[in-house]
């Protein structure tokens, strides 16, 4: 749960411009191999969107992160 808690931590400042506490890999060279697929990145997104929703977040904050988060697609995907 420790490293779980961290990582996403880590997932938010790297989306969303936040303070950054990571080790100082590329979002590219850290998923390079990983074999996440378009399929892959299209579940996740999916399921950050109903989380945001859940969380009560604003529709224009969730807009701006769906955004951001798309623009950093191909640093993952691949
Ligand atoms: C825009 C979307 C994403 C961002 C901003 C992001 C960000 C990050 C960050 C900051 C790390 C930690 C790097 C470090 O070691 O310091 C990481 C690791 C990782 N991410 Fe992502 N990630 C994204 C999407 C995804 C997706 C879609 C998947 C899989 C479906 C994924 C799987 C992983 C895995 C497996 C690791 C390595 C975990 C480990 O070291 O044990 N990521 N990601």
């Amino acid at each position: 749960m420790d490293k779980l808690l961290r990582m996403q931590e880590e997932f938010f400042a790297a989306a969303l411009d936040g303070p950054h506490r990571s080790t100082g890999r590329q979002l590219k060279e850290v998923h390079a191999g990983l074999g996440i697929t378009a399929k892959h990145f299209h579940a996740f997104l999916q399921h950050l969107l109903e989380t945001l929703h859940e969380a009560g977040a604003q529709p224009d904050d969730i807009r701006d992160v769906v955004q951001r988060v798309r623009a950093i697609r191909s640093d993952v995907v691949g």
